[in-house]
């Protein structure tokens, strides 16, 4: 990858300006750096290689050189999207990656509440929408996603919280990484315009993965609430159904299959 096959590939489509970078921290650092110096909506942040890449709860983001796509888009939100939580751009990036491994690679993916991509149950991407503020101003809000595409993106087994897979490896051939950067912008562009709408909940909702079984969701310094996953609500909280019938909602928190896996850190790379 580079500046110019990069600028070809995503030529057309309504993004703001461009920046690739052959190694960086983490490009949702340099996304929030540029969109606090000023940079427009939807400037895009891409980078071969991220040195400390970062995902949910403070785990690392395994980005090795030339097998990966670490992507960040700065968002400016419009007046439509004001009263939106984080969340819902977490959602915006995983339904964008779900639905282009779907319709452009013809895989079978789910989504992991809240915030991981899944192909047959393995974890082939993560996103971290994250913000910056200047008081009660929003100064940055940025929609990080990061691929496995080449199997030396996937991290050893015992930094894996969760099964991993490569694009790669699900389809049996190597893919060209601008092609998922095309189809996953595209997507991106499209879902945004939809971001506040029933049609983009009932996307989200469609493709949840573990719909109907069992499952426990742990959240730091709250209790883990156990129960069956039905769905979500309007704000996209999880809704889940107790043993006592009761129905509760989880707005935050890491989703666990029961029998839980106890294990943490990087759920991917
Ligand atoms: C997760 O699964 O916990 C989220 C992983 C998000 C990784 C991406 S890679 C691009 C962007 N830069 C980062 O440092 N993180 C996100």
């Amino acid at each position: 990858m580079d500046q110019v096959s990069i600028e070809n590939a995503l030529a057309g489509l309504p993004l703001g300006p461009i920046r690739y970078l052959d190694r960086v921290g983490s490009t949702n650092d340099a996304a929030l750096d540029w969109m606090e110096a000023g940079a427009p909506d939807l400037a895009v942040v891409i980078a071969d290689e991220q040195t400390s890449g970062r995902g949910r709860s403070g785990r690392a983001w395994f980005t090795p050189p030339g097998a990966a796509l670490a992507i960040s888009f700065g968002l400016i939100p419009g007046r439509s999207e004001t009263g939106l939580s984080l969340p819902r751009f977490t959602a915006l990036g995983a339904l964008a990656v779900a639905d282009s491994l779907q319709t452009h690679f013809q895989q079978k993916t789910s989504i992991k509440w809240p915030n991981d991509v899944l192909i047959e149950g393995k974890k082939v991407a993560g996103v971290l929408a994250e913000s910056r503020w200047a008081g009660n101003r929003l100064t940055a809000l940025i929609l990080g996603i990061g691929i496995n595409i080449a199997p030396a993106s996937v991290p050893p087994a015992d930094r894996l919280g969760f099964p991993a897979v490569a694009l790669e490896t699900a389809l049996g051939r190597p893919v060209p990484r601008l092609d998922v950067l095309k189809s996953v912008a595209t997507q991106v562009v499209r879902w945004r315009r939809k971001i506040a709408s029933q049609e983009f909940l009932a996307a989200w909702e469609a493709r949840l993965a573990f719909r109907g079984q069992r499952v426990r969701v742990e959240a730091e310094d709250q209790q883990p609430v156990e129960g069956q996953l039905l769905g979500l609500n309007a704000e996209g909280a999880l809704r889940l159904g107790l043993s006592d019938g009761r129905e509760v909602t989880v707005r935050v928190g890491d989703l666990h299959l029961r029998p839980v896996d106890s294990a943490s850190g990087s759920a991917g790379g």
